[in-house]
């Protein structure tokens, strides 16, 4: 299983995302490109990253219909990235259509993950006001055998939902997780936190982090630490 920790370069800029990731010289992080950033600064700054030699994941949780989000997979497939992802909430058939349309001609494609619950969407709110009348173990659980059978490899998650997500999918069943803090640091606005070492033990593949890292006096050393928690290395 590929296990990795993912940085999210969550900056307003361009100038500030490259120079934060001008300080790592030696290992080159796995990073996660996200809303605020491609909005920002556009396809130019996933190429500039790329050319630094980052794997990206690139993060914009697309979520229309099935057209629409073939056509954009489409387009987002000409960039060179290496994970990108939808929302599990757009149906089977969207998850299927999106693959689709990031399926290069030569058959190649990025990792193609969904979103199952956002984890700042609580059970309570997801009742009342999405009207899913299901707990959340099971509306994830669900929510990932859907993506599963529309031929995705894997979901966006709670860390403390990958060893449910993992039984009702498979062991190779791909889980990608935020909401990772160490035990000495602030949980932020993270309500649910794990720490990388627990991540790992409860089945996460990969765990995104973010102000960990980001916000860490000396950011390098930040990452380091989170990989070998996680990495047990
Ligand atoms: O700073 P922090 O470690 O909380 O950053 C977590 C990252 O993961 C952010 O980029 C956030 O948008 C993202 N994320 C999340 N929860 C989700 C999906 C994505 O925290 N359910």
């Amino acid at each position: 299983m590929p296990q990795d920790v993912i940085v999210a370069l969550d900056f307003p800029t361009g100038a500030k995302t490259l120079a934060f990731l001008d300080r790592f010289t030696g290992r080159k992080p796995y990073v996660k490109i996200g809303m605020e950033l491609y909005y920002a600064e556009g396809p130019a700054i996933v190429r500039a990253i790329k050319e630094r030699g980052h794997r990206i994941f690139l993060d914009l949780k697309l979520h229309d219909i099935p057209n629409t989000v073939e056509k954009a997979m489409r387009v987002l497939s000409r960039l060179d990235v290496d994970m990108t992802n939808v929302h599990a909430a757009g149906t089977v058939a969207m998850m299927e259509a999106a693959l689709r349309g990031l399926t290069r001609p030569d058959g190649t494609r990025a990792v193609l993950l969904a979103v199952t619950q956002l984890t700042s969407t609580d059970e309570e709110r997801m009742r009342r006001e999405l009207l899913i009348d299901a707990d959340m173990p099971s509306t994830v659980a669900h929510y990932a055998r859907n993506a599963k059978a529309a031929g995705l490899p894997g979901v966006v998650c709670s860390p403390l939902e990958a060893a449910l997500v993992k039984e009702a999918c498979g062991p190779d069943f791909l889980t990608v997780t935020p909401g990772i803090r160490f035990a000495d640091s602030a949980a932020d606005d993270q309500r649910r936190v794990m720490t990388p070492a627990r991540a790992r033990e409860g089945g996460s593949d990969y765990i995104v982090v973010g102000r960990p890292i980001t916000a860490a006096a000396d950011p390098v050393a930040a990452y380091e630490r989170c990989l070998r928690e996680f990495l047990g290395a």
